[in-house]
């Protein structure tokens, strides 16, 4: 098989390669960026035979599967996005609030360009969908791409697997719903039994790992549920303002494409700032990003039913959401594609946050001046429309990508 990486010079390409099987006889790495691509395709060992082109036409014919990771405007880009909010007082992390639409509105355009492109030159071919912010770009695609491109995130299986291990449980099922970094953890079934409660009373097993430790007991009790890890952002929003991630791993990366330092030191040394915040990566453990994708593809190119937290359309899993909404939920996946599995109602705070942010993903998605004011301004993390003025207006300057808002 065929497997195509758009995004092909990004920096986490050598973990997907990494973990590539024998499904994939020729791997293309696709990118803008020349540079970049030639910096990769370098630090690559062994696998399939591998090609790198920036001829997006070329790459895409024959494919079988189509990993999308791309970053419009770079770390760059991101770093802007962080930057630009903080001079307004609003949190701009990378997918959530300002910082999150600043980056949709730049994305969703040529999330757009390359769905359509996609659905011309391989209509065959299962899209997986990397690319930022994971739920909003989904949907986008989806209108050319329909059921065949599918969301990924690793922060609802690394959840999933910290919870597991916390309470000592080989292979339970979760009752898990929400939007891409917006989603709650309301059950963990063990046949009958939901063992959330055993886990939520128990201070010892709650503090041993990463969102029990963000959130706190106290605040977990309250709530009844684990949120995602970036929930944080609104339940902590004022502890949250002025992270400048971007502009760190921008300089941190920078390095390495310049030659400076090599890969696997660069890699180590973002790894080491995952562990100095006490945060668990799972590409520390194989439960990264590239190991969704990966269980992904084999459950739908060896027909083997999987279930796995996926980024899919609703159809009438959230009642609170029409059928077209992508969101992120359990699903089954086979070779007939991934299939949301039913999940409890939301609690009703849940259920309006997702409700507002979705409104705010389909603002950024339609593209025009009003509409992306409506999107900053309507944001439960943009507390005046003012404000919001301001930032569409510093955004559409500050990013070349962004000038058809100006
Ligand atoms: C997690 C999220 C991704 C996000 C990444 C940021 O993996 O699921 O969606 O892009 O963290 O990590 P970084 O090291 O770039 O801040
Ligand atoms: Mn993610």
């Amino acid at each position: 098989m065929k497997l195509v990486i758009l995004g092909g010079g990004g920096f986490r390409v050598p973990l997907v390669h990494n973990a590539l099987d024998d499904h994939i006889t020729e791997l293309v790495l696709h990118d803008v960026d020349a540079g970049r691509l030639d910096a990769i395709r370098a630090v690559l060992r062994g696998g399939p035979p591998v090609t790198a082109t920036t001829d997006l036409d070329e790459a895409l014919r024959g494919a079988d599967f189509v990993f999308s990771a791309i970053r419009v405007g770079g770390l760059a880009g991101r770093a802007i996005d962080e930057e630009v909010a903080h001079e307004h007082g609003v949190l701009g992390q990378e997918t959530v609030g300002a910082g999150g639409i600043a980056y949709g509105l730049r994305t969703a355009p040529v999330a757009d360009r390359l769905a359509r492109r996609i659905a011309e030159l391989a209509p065959r071919a299962w899209v997986v969908n990397f690319t930022n912010p994971a739920g909003l770009i989904t949907e986008v695609m989806a209108r050319h791409l329909g059921e065949r491109v599918i969301g990924i995130c690793d922060s609802p299986l690394g959840l999933c697997r910290r919870v597991a291990k916390a309470l000592r449980l080989d292979d339970p099922t979760f009752d898990y719903a929400g939007l891409n970094h917006l989603g709650w953890l309301q059950g963990v079934h063990l046949g009958a039994e939901n063992l959330l409660p055993t886990l939520l009373a128990d201070d010892e097993a709650l503090t041993s790992f990463e969102e029990g430790r963000l959130f706190g007991t106290e605040w977990l009790r309250a709530l009844g549920v684990i949120p995602n890890e970036y929930l944080h952002y609104y339940y902590s929003t004022r502890e949250a303002l002025g992270d400048n991630r971007g502009a760190f791993l921008l300089a941190q990366q920078q390095r390495f494409y310049d030659g400076q330092v090599d890969w696997e030191t660069t890699r180590l040394e973002r790894e080491a700032t995952y562990m100095a915040e006490e945060r668990e990566r799972d590409s520390l453990e194989g439960g990264g990003y590239e190991h969704v994708a990966m269980s992904l593809m084999r459950a739908i190119a060896d027909n083997e039913k999987a279930t796995l937290i996926l980024n899919v359309p609703n159809n009438g899993t959230l009642s609170t959401l029409d059928d077209d909404a992508v969101v992120e939920v359990p699903c089954e996946v086979d070779a007939t594609g991934a299939r949301p599995l039913p999940v409890s109602p939301l609690p009703d705070h849940a259920a309006g946050l997702v409700t507002s942010v979705k409104a705010v993903d389909r603002l950024v998605m339609e593209g025009t001046r009003p509409a992306a004011l409506k999107a900053f301004a309507l944001h439960p993390l943009v507390d005046s429309v003012a404000t919001a003025k301001r930032l569409l207006d510093t955004y559409a300057r500050r990013h070349p990508e962004l000038a058809y808002l100006r």
